[in-house]
């Protein structure tokens, strides 16, 4: 890899809530492309180059593939012949929450599931420990006391260093929130989907977020690629929505969408960007929304997001617009 240590003046990093972390604003996920259906030396030459570009985190999961478990097997492969030397620089996250093997215990949010999941993501990747491990999903039938605690056990074993969690709604957030605080291990991050055609977060979260100094690292803010230039000709043949295994499925291309992308574009052309560096700006634009993670199936998507950097302010005028097209 380029030895490139000007790699940090390329990036802005901003604190993760109150905590002491300090996250990229842009950073990698692995959910597709870096699996073992895929070809490593794509996924090496993506995470190297986002790393090079100043992208120090890296968002994984147990449950990432197909199969699963397959991109820690790759993320650890690459860790181990090409960033070895680079593991304090770098912020490395696994998450359990979804199903991941058979029987009772493979899935949701018992004591059992998460800490028998960690240790196996840290084995796949590698590593003697994770920056941030995640409760990936609220499970309704686990009492929350029981998921938390296992986050602090996680944790004061040395086996994470900060605690997350993922996909929990506002009221099951802050309940959350107050019981890692009472064990001694507040959360520090919270990871919710966000993007201009997912706007959630805005129904309470992100007040939720904001009053307990809990950063945000959201995810898919190209709604799976659907707010890129891609598919206003169709559905290219590469694309995530033309993948057997790809999550975004073609139902979700609608043309009412498809037309608002395109008035979104012209904006973005006005401003030198091309659409997607204009989708990851407007998620940007929130002081709580600390990093976006990104997705990418190839090196030149990771060089877009991180070329917004140089013009990420939107106008009042170019956001009351935007949110017109977005209301219509
Ligand atoms: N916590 C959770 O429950 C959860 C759930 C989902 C995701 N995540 C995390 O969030 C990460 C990102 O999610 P995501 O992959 O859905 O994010 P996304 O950024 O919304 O979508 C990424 C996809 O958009 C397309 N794309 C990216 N840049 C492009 C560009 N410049 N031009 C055209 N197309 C472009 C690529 O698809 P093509 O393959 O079509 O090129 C890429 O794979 C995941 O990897 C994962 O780490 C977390």
């Amino acid at each position: 890899m380029d030895k490139d240590q000007d790699r940090y003046d390329k990036m802005t990093y901003s604190r993760c809530g109150k905590s002491g972390l300090l996250l990229p604003k842009i950073s990698l996920g692995l959910w597709h492309n870096f699996a073992g259906v895929d070809v490593y030396e794509n996924s090496k030459d993506m995470v190297l180059k986002a790393f090079d570009l100043g992208i120090t985190h890296f968002d994984l999961a147990n449950n990432y593939g197909p199969p699963p478990g397959s991109a820690e097997e790759t993320f650890g492969k690459i860790l181990k012949q090409e960033l070895s030397s680079y593991r304090d620089q770098m912020i490395i996250t696994s998450k359990a929450g979804y199903l991941m093997w058979p029987g009772p215990y493979g899935e949701w949010g018992s004591r059992k599931y998460l800490i028998s999941s960690c240790d196996q993501s840290l084995k796949r990747m590698g590593l003697d420990y994770v920056d941030i491990f995640y409760s990936h999903r609220p499970d309704p039938d686990t009492p929350l006391e029981e998921t938390m605690m296992a986050l602090d056990q996680i944790v004061r074993s040395g086996k994470a260093l900060y605690a997350g969690i993922s996909n929990y709604d506002p009221a099951q957030s802050q309940q959350a929130f107050d019981i890692l605080r009472s064990l001694g291990t507040p959360c520090v991050v919270h990871q919710p989907s966000y993007s201009m055609f997912n706007r959630w977060v805005e129904d309470g979260l992100l007040d939720v977020l904001g009053k307990n100094g809990v950063g945000s690292v959201v995810f898919s803010p190209l709604y799976q690629g659907l707010l890129t230039d891609k598919y206003l000709k169709g559905i290219p043949e590469d694309s995530r929505a033309a993948k057997s295994h790809g999550f975004l499925q073609t139902s979700q291309i609608t043309e009412e969408k498809i037309e608002k992308v395109k008035a979104l574009n012209s904006i973005a052309q006005e401003r030198g960007q091309k659409m997607s560096q204009l989708a990851l700006c407007w998620v940007l634009r929130d002081p709580r929304v600390t990093s976006v993670i990104i997705g990418a199936s190839k090196v030149s998507q990771i060089e877009d997001a991180v070329g917004i950097l140089d013009n990420l302010e939107l106008t009042s005028d170019e956001l009351d617009r935007i949110e017109k097209i977005l209301k219509t």
